[in-house]
């Protein structure tokens, strides 16, 4: 079965084929990032705008190269929320006309289900039910996942999500925008334990985040570095990273603790962080956990795993989605 998978929740057009829930034929991702980086942060009327500009030649090209006509598409699987409204609606209306004009199954998706989905494409994937870390710009949450369709919320940030707060140290930092490949990068040449931050774990017993904090330490660690900024912003950018990690990564090794899970994954933007998922592969060795993290593609936003989703979905008779609409926000699902 080829499912036509589409993502417009943010600012990536994204589009992909995926056979049987399992094998990527194409996935094509048409990142806006460099309009949007002059204003620091997502501006969401020019994204939209981009979005409509971008769907259909990143449709086709997904097709192309994948090797698909139109009529070899089983079903369409579309992000719904939570995201940008504006953004959201490009996506989805297309693939409801698509769908519509096809005669096929459309499948609304929740995009935080598709990027736990994103470690089922995998040859060996998690046994469930496993305990799953989404950590991306817009949010950072501790899940049981249950089934390839069911997840149950153990805990979420009160503020800031994880790829946020790098986004807002860089800035802070004058790294620019999107902030977490830069950071990473950056922190590569500074000691972690030249600046040491208070780990924000609020209840250690607990799995709610807090991110906003930190990013004021970071702030006056600016302020004392005063004329030596500039040498001391490796030390800043590593010391930061290293606290955000330690947080994860006692989150979700307690969640599994807690659950008596021996699989755990690491998803979302912040999943391709490679001191995140150094020290996380490290904590479930030495446990004798086996992790699950989704290879460098599939962490940030992509089609793929909204097509997966969707297969998933489809399988067990839920969503087809023609009279629904486009939601905002998590709860909206
Ligand atoms: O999953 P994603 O592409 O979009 C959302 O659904 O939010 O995640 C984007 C977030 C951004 O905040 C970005 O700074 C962060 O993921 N990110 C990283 C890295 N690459 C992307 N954070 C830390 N280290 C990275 N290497
Ligand atoms: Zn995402």
């Amino acid at each position: 079965m080829n499912i036509l998978g589409i993502e417009t929740s943010c600012d990536e057009t994204a589009a992909a084929i995926v056979a049987d829930g399992q094998t990527i034929l194409s996935s094509i991702v048409s990142s806006q990032v460099h309009i949007h980086r002059p204003y620091g942060g997502v501006v969401p009327e020019l994204a939209s705008r981009k979005h409509i500009e971008n769907i259909v030649p990143v449709v086709r090209r997904a097709m192309d190269e994948a090797g698909i006509t139109p009529e070899r598409i089983d079903a369409l699987a579309a992000t719904r929320g939570p995201g940008l409204v504006g953004a959201l609606l490009v996506g989805f209306s297309f693939a409801k006309a698509f769908a519509y004009a096809l005669n096929r199954p459309l499948i609304g998706v929740n995009h935080l289900d598709g990027h736990l989905g994103s470690v089922l494409i995998s040859e060996s994937p998690p046994d469930f039910p496993f305990v799953s870390l989404l950590a991306s710009g817009g949010h950072t949450a501790i899940y049981e996942v249950v089934s390839a369709t069911e997840s149950r919320l153990m805990g979420q940030t009160r503020d800031d999500a994880a790829g946020e707060a790098f986004d807002k140290v860089a800035k802070a930092l004058g790294l620019g925008y999107p902030g977490g490949a830069v950071i990473e990068k950056v922190a590569g040449r500074g000691n972690p334990a030249a600046v040491s931050f208070t780990r924000p774990y609020l209840d250690k017993n607990g799995f709610d985040f807090s991110f906003s904090g930190i990013k004021t330490a970071v702030s006056r660690q600016i302020q004392l570095a005063g004329d030596r900024l500039e040498e001391t912003i490796p030390d800043i950018a590593a010391g930061f990273q290293e606290a955000v990690a330690d947080v994860l990564c006692h989150k979700l090794i307690h969640a599994a603790e807690v659950k008596g899970s021996r699989h755990i994954a690491l998803v979302g933007g912040v999943a391709a962080n490679s001191r995140v998922r150094q020290k996380l592969a490290e904590a479930a060795s030495a446990r004798g956990l086996s992790l699950h993290v989704p290879p460098l593609e599939l962490c940030g936003d992509n089609a793929a795993m909204i097509a997966v989703a969707g297969f998933h979905r489809l399988s067990s008779g839920l969503g087809a989605a023609l009279d629904t609409d486009v939601f905002s926000r998590v709860s909206g699902a």
